[in-house]
């Protein structure tokens, strides 16, 4: 099967990119992170829920509000890192369906009044949401290094209203190769994947 984007873009996106950990001195700019919000938007979402939020943190002053969260082992990287963004989830997200969701009015009304609907719908969703942002801020020549060793609750309870909660960071920038662990395997197709 011959893939219809260029051998070189799936090198770029997947099979070349890497976690990276220390970060050359090329800032990112906020023009660089609109665009990558115009790809990540356009990733699907169940019911075009769209519940993620992202969080951009480019100053130092924005970092140190999150230092105090961030596990010992993830706080060199971060604060190092040009952008360190929070993918956060709305869980109230249905307040902006009939914005996203217009033919179908009564779809907002079936979340609100079933929590635990929308709670899974929020989590899954923008969990997705977070794989499109890695995968769109690669297309965009940018390098991630996405982290959950921090304490949500502390995340929360600094940057957001009670109804977003962080999932996960995600420090972006250029990259140094030259710093890369050697990269550990993948599972094969067979140990994964059953045909039917
Ligand atoms: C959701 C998520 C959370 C992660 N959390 C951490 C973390 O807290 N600290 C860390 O050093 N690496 C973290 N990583 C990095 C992974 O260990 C890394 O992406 C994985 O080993 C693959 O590395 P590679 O992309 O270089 O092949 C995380 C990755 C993901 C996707």
């Amino acid at each position: 099967m011959k893939p219809i984007v260029s051998d070189e873009g799936l090198e770029i996106l997947f099979r070349k990119a890497r976690t990276h950990h220390t970060w050359r001195p090329q800032p990112v700019t906020d023009e660089e992170l609109r665009a990558l919000y115009d790809l990540v938007k356009w990733g699907p979402t169940s019911a075009n829920s769209s519940p993620a939020r992202f969080l951009f943190l480019r100053t130092p002053e924005a970092k140190q509000r999150l230092k105090p969260a961030l596990s010992p082992g993830n706080v060199e990287k971060t604060m190092s890192a040009p952008v360190t963004a929070i993918i956060a989830t709305n869980y109230h997200f249905y307040e902006k369906m009939p914005k996203l969701f217009p033919h179908n009015p009564a779809m907002a009304e079936n979340f609100a009044k079933n929590s635990k609907m929308a709670e899974t719908t929020a989590y899954r969703n923008g969990t997705l949401q977070g794989g499109y942002f890695i995968l769109a801020a690669r297309a965009h020549g940018l390098d991630c290094g996405p982290m959950s060793g921090f304490d949500n609750a502390k995340v929360d309870a600094e940057f957001f209203p009670p109804d977003v909660k962080s999932n996960f960071l995600c420090n972006l920038g250029y990259g140094d190769e030259s710093k890369l662990f050697p990269r550990n395997p993948r599972l094969h197709f067979d140990e994964v994947c059953k045909l039917l």
